[in-house]
């Protein structure tokens, strides 16, 4: 991105692709086309979607590493706040076209179905991360405090992935989710690895760390 994308030009361009995904699904929601059971269609895809912009979100340090690309790191915030609009639509649909909004049975259901708490307790985690997102909040917080904090998306992306093998195991079909945690198992061996060689010779090995 260094060279054949300036970081001015990729952030607009990030911005109006993460739309995509949205204005896909509203515009099937509006003309009718999620098939049999539109709610349960619309749950899924904006859940499949907070998981990609996650995928994305985590794969922005490896790539800017790997790749000497280190304009990516201005897309990381950006990226994360798609994931949380993303889970916050999923939510919404859940509680919406599941629950009609009744909160007592909202609460009731978190509290019943231990893969629906494990989806509120990640909602809630990327809620934290997305509100102490902003420049202010890092003096606010003090930087080390405030990186310790944002760690918690590698604890945000393990309770995704046992969110989406509760639901999957009940139904015998985890091809998908094998997949996802499998990415996001490669990413984070990538961090430990990292964090491993920092630790043995004080410094990263790879230009732009
Ligand atoms: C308040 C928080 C959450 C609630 C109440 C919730 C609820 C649900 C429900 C009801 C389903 C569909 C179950 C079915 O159709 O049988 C689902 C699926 C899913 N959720 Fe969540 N979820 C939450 C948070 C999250 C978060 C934070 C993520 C990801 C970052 C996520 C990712 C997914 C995925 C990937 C699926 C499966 C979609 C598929 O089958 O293709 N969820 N969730």
């Amino acid at each position: 991105m260094n060279n054949w994308l300036s970081a001015r030009a990729a952030k607009p361009l990030v911005f109006v692709l993460a739309w995509l995904p949205f204005f896909w699904l509203a515009g099937r929601t509006l003309t009718d086309q999620l098939g049999p059971n539109p709610a349960e269609a619309l749950v899924r895809s904006s859940g499949d979607w907070a998981l990609r912009f996650l995928c994305l979100v985590l794969a922005v340090t490896p790539l800017r590493v790997s790749l000497g690309l280190s304009n990516l790191a201005r897309l990381r915030r950006m990226l994360g706040l798609w994931v949380f609009f993303y889970a916050s639509l999923h939510f919404l649909a859940y509680a919406w076209l599941d629950k009609g909004l009744e909160l007592p049975d909202i609460a009731r259901d978190i509290a019943k179905r231990p893969f629906i708490l494990v989806g509120f307790v990640s909602w809630v985690l990327l809620l934290l991360l997305a509100a102490t997102s902003w420049n202010g909040a890092v003096l606010w917080l003090g930087a080390l405090y405030w990186r310790r904090l944002h760690r918690a998306v590698y604890l945000i992306a393990g309770l995704a992935i046992l969110h989406f093998f509760w639901m999957r195991a009940a139904k015998n079909n985890l091809t998908e989710v094998a997949v996802y945690a499998a990415v996001l198992g490669m990413l984070l061996a990538w961090r430990v690895r990292r964090a491993w060689q920092v630790r043995i010779r004080g410094a990263p090995s790879s230009p732009g760390a």
